[in-house]
């Protein structure tokens, strides 16, 4: 079995600049190419609460967001205030906050089926409301979506001033009522929200459908459904290999996208493919499922066979234990050199068991440039006390009797949480002794998901003259798209998904944590 064709050598030493180069403007261009088109999927439900807002606003990405009180907001519960941030902050829907040290709702008139419900929080002092006593519980009809939820200790471990946290529920009939609960063991709790988003999805985009045989719950037997009555909690979704992909440019379910560095354990070797020329051809799966971007850029193990046969690619998740998590992978082949079933062939671990013994991404979409996903469940145990502990994801090359390449491939990666008996609330991070968010950082400058690793390099799948013609593009732009990258990468910066791991105490901790500070 030969190792990947000469040509991928020569074309890594010729391209340095231009594969730079690529990956520089990779989003820029990523941006323009979804911009002022058709949004594959258009939501019937689709509000956003700028929460505490007086007016209506619209954000840098140019949605909109309506003011919380007047139809939305539970009335017969007058103690809410309105606040605004200390901070000069200008991001919506984080400039102003509805705090209550009671009990207070929203009701949403929706269509029946699945929403997300994203819930946006910036935890700091707003007047006499401290930010170390925020601790609170949320509730949609039946299921627990946060419980003693320390927003300021989750964004403490998340080093970020803003998060947002998203979730999956599928609403039977019109109503939908969100139910924040300040501790009532705490005498100066207060529950706080600053931005609340109901969007439709596809229903069966996430969730199973009726007549759905199931896919592979690892290291069981019986096929895993997702199941309408279950809630889901997103807590990562990555471009794997790609940029952050912010809300305005997904799918149009203002889902964000993050890049993999940061959970990358051993990429030193990996490759970053990208093909921007290529057009993905939604023959398998439906055009809603991820943003074109998303199957444009993957992270391959390397170019040598040998290193490739002695490692596993992983990435690493940190997730509450005691949960069973549903994981998507994206995949789409899109290199010249992989055209046929048998080309690459690799296995998938997911916590180190094996969950696809031969993945042929060629043979599961019929062909090259046709993207695909394949899910799993995994159940991630509690041991003992601890509260959360790493999952990962690794990538192998199969046998070489097998494979043409001894290599692998993955282009994104979704995990949620999904909930035991209703309940997706999971233990708050311990309290990190020393303050780290610099409290004179504005949401605007937030530490941003920064490409902390090497910085790998990019295999052009690209001729000169495509580079050629994507400079030309790229310098004759107009003005307003330049803005709209700059715009959409604040924006992505203020939806810090990884974030969305991090819940509450149970109430038997509540002892552990009364003015302890
Ligand atoms: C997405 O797919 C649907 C159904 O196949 C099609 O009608 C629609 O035009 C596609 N949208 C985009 C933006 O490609
Ligand atoms: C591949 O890696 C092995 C082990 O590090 C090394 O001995 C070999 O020279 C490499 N092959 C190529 C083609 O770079
Ligand atoms: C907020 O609470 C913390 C911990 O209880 C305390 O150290 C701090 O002084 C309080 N801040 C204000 C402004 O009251």
């Amino acid at each position: 079995m030969k190792s990947f064709p000469k040509r991928y050598d020569s074309l890594q030493k010729k391209l340095p600049i231009l594969a730079l180069f690529h990956l520089t403007f990779l989003h820029s261009l990523t941006i323009s190419s979804d911009d002022g088109w058709p949004k594959p999927y258009s939501p019937h439900d689709n509000i956003a609460l700028d929460c505490g807002s007086t007016g209506n606003n619209t954000d840098l990405a140019g949605r909109s967001w309506l003011l919380d009180g007047t139809i939305y907001l539970d009335q017969s519960n007058k103690v809410s205030v309105i606040s605004s941030s200390p901070t000069k902050g200008d991001s919506i829907p984080y400039r102003t906050a509805r705090l209550s040290r009671s009990q207070f709702s929203y009701s949403f008139r929706v269509t029946p089926g699945p929403k997300f419900i994203r819930l946006h929080f910036y935890p700091t002092s707003y007047q006499e409301f401290n930010r170390s006593n925020a601790f609170f519980d949320v509730h949609i009809g039946r299921y627990f979506l946060l419980r003693n939820f320390g927003a300021a200790l989750t964004a403490d471990d998340l080093k970020s001033e803003v998060f947002s946290r998203e979730f999956c529920i599928n609403v039977d009939d019109q109503k939908l009522n969100i139910l924040f609960t300040p501790n009532p063991f705490m005498p100066d709790s207060y529950a706080f929200i600053n931005g609340i988003e109901i969007v439709s999805m596809p229903n069966n985009l996430y969730y199973s459908a009726e007549d759905d045989s199931g896919f592979n719950f690892v290291n069981q037997v019986k096929p895993y459904h997702i199941l309408k009555n279950q809630a889901l909690e997103t807590v990562y979704r990555l471009n794997i290999g790609g940029s952050s992909i912010s809300p305005a440019q997904d799918t149009g379910m203002y889902r964000s996208w993050s890049e993999d560095d940061d959970y990358l354990t051993n990429g030193e070797h990996s490759v970053l493919p990208v093909n921007l020329r290529m057009n993905p051809s939604f023959s398998v799966i439906p055009n809603y499922s991820s943003p074109v971007s998303v199957y444009r850029t993957a992270r391959t193990m390397g170019t040598n066979k040998t290193v490739n046969e002695n490692y596993r690619l992983t990435w690493e998740f940190r997730v509450d234990s005691g949960f069973t998590y549903f994981v998507r992978l994206h995949f789409c082949e899109f290199q010249v050199e992989i055209t046929e079933p048998g080309d690459r062939v690799f296995q998938i671990y997911i916590d180190n068991i094996v969950a696809e013994p031969q993945a042929d991404v060629i043979s599961w979409a019929g062909g090259r440039g046709v993207p695909v996903y394949r899910d799993y469940a995994v159940m991630i145990g509690r041991a003992g006390t601890e509260k959360k502990r790493n999952v990962s994801i690794a990538l192998h090359p199969a046998p070489a009797w097998r494979t043409k390449y001894s290599d692998a491939i993955l282009n994104g990666v979704e995990i949620f949480k999904l909930s035991n008996d209703g309940n997706l609330a999971g233990p708050n991070p311990d309290r990190i002794p020393i303050r780290p968010p610099d409290s004179s950082l504005s949401p605007a400058t937030m530490p941003h998901n920064k490409r902390t690793t090497i910085f790998p390099i990019v295999i052009g799948v690209f001729s000169g003259f495509a580079a050629l013609s994507l400079l030309c593009f790229l310098i004759f732009r107009p003005k307003s798209r330049v803005e709209g990258s700059g715009s959409s990468e604040g924006s992505s910066s203020r939806y810090p998904f990884r974030s969305s791991l991090w819940c509450p105490f149970s109430y038997k901790d509540y002892s552990s944590l009364d003015g302890s500070g």
